[in-house]
């Protein structure tokens, strides 16, 4: 019998290595950068984090090598009060890296090596099993290997767990099941502009990508836009809203959809009855935090230091 959790994450851990500088290099040039620190990263793990901030009882499905890194990041998940009865190690793959620049403007530019996430499948998805179909939420994103996503959100959606899929970082040739298995679908401009090959760079645009991909399957779309807050589509009311956020001065914006989905969860599992518009406007809100400081999941604001009016 395992311990009932109201959102319960399948997906990457990452040992983030950022290098702020007050530009992108270009091809083959070498720039100096300004400072280099390593922290804690990787979407899945940031997004449970944000969850378990906001008060959410959290448990994160997912592999880690038998390295230091590894080692350190179960310590981070201890210390952000999620459980680690599924973080499994491994001796045959490197805990994940991402290589991670920050410009001045506070805009980023990543590189994966996925590692042990990749190792991640269906028997560490059978061991989780019990978690993951009482769990009130479930996120999966495409850090892991796709097929192992798209199962555990299966899992879940057979059991009536609510579910959040993440097509991040997007792929070109993705299971159209993937749609189906969402009950929110959310993606920013440039994943919603691979999924559909259509370009967003206006909120016009993703009111129509937030449409196309509502008809591939989807209960809802978010589609997150950055200063200019997300749009929501639903089966329910093909209308798609626009949900404004608010104007703050961006150090870092890296994780803060991240952070945006990690507090959506949060709404989606304690919440349940409020209008996902306004889970999302609040999510916008928390996010918006998160990209007022340098660092992934240092930037993460915990409950206490929100507005009331968010709870
Ligand atoms: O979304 C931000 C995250 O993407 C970083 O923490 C990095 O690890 C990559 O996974």
């Amino acid at each position: 019998m395992s311990e009932d959790f109201s959102v319960v994450v399948v997906g990457s851990c990452m040992t983030d290595l950022v290098s702020q500088a007050p530009r992108f290099p270009k091809a083959g040039e070498t720039i100096h950068g300004h400072r280099f620190f390593i922290g804690f990263g990787g979407k899945g793990a940031n997004q449970c984090v944000q969850a378990a901030r906001m008060g959410a009882k959290t448990a994160m499905v997912c592999k880690v090598g038998r390295d230091v890194f590894g080692n350190d990041y179960i310590q981070n998940f201890k210390n952000n009060g999620i459980s680690t009865a599924y973080v499994e190690q491994t001796e045959k793959a490197a805990t994940g890296a991402a290589s991670i620049i920050v410009n001045d403007t506070g805009e980023n530019a990543i590189v994966i090596v996925a590692g042990a996430n990749l190792l991640l499948g269906q028997e560490e998805l059978q061991r989780a099993q019990s978690a993951i179909i009482s769990a009130n939420v479930l996120v999966c994103q495409l850090e892991i290997s796709p097929d192992a996503s798209l199962q555990a959100l299966k899992m879940a959606r057979d059991n009536h767990v609510k579910t959040i899929f993440n097509p991040a970082p997007a792929i070109a040739y993705m299971d159209s099941d993937f749609y189906k298995a969402s009950d929110v679908f959310c993606c920013n401009e440039s994943e919603a502009e691979m999924l559909t090959g259509l370009s967003v760079t206006s909120v016009e645009d993703a009111n129509q990508v937030g449409l196309e991909l509502l008809n591939k399957g989807c209960a809802s779309v978010i589609v997150t836009l950055g200063s200019q807050g997300c749009v929501v589509c639903q089966s329910t009311n093909k209308t798609p809203k626009h949900i404004p956020t608010i104007e703050v001065t961006a150090a870092d914006t890296t994780g803060a959809g991240d952070s945006f989905i990690g507090a959506l969860a949060f709404y989606m599992a304690h919440y349940p009855t409020i209008p996902l518009e306004e889970m999302a406007r609040r999510a916008n809100l928390v996010a918006a935090v998160s990209v007022q400081t340098v660092g992934t999941q240092t930037s993460f604001p915990f409950r206490k230091d929100l507005p009331t009016e968010l709870f």
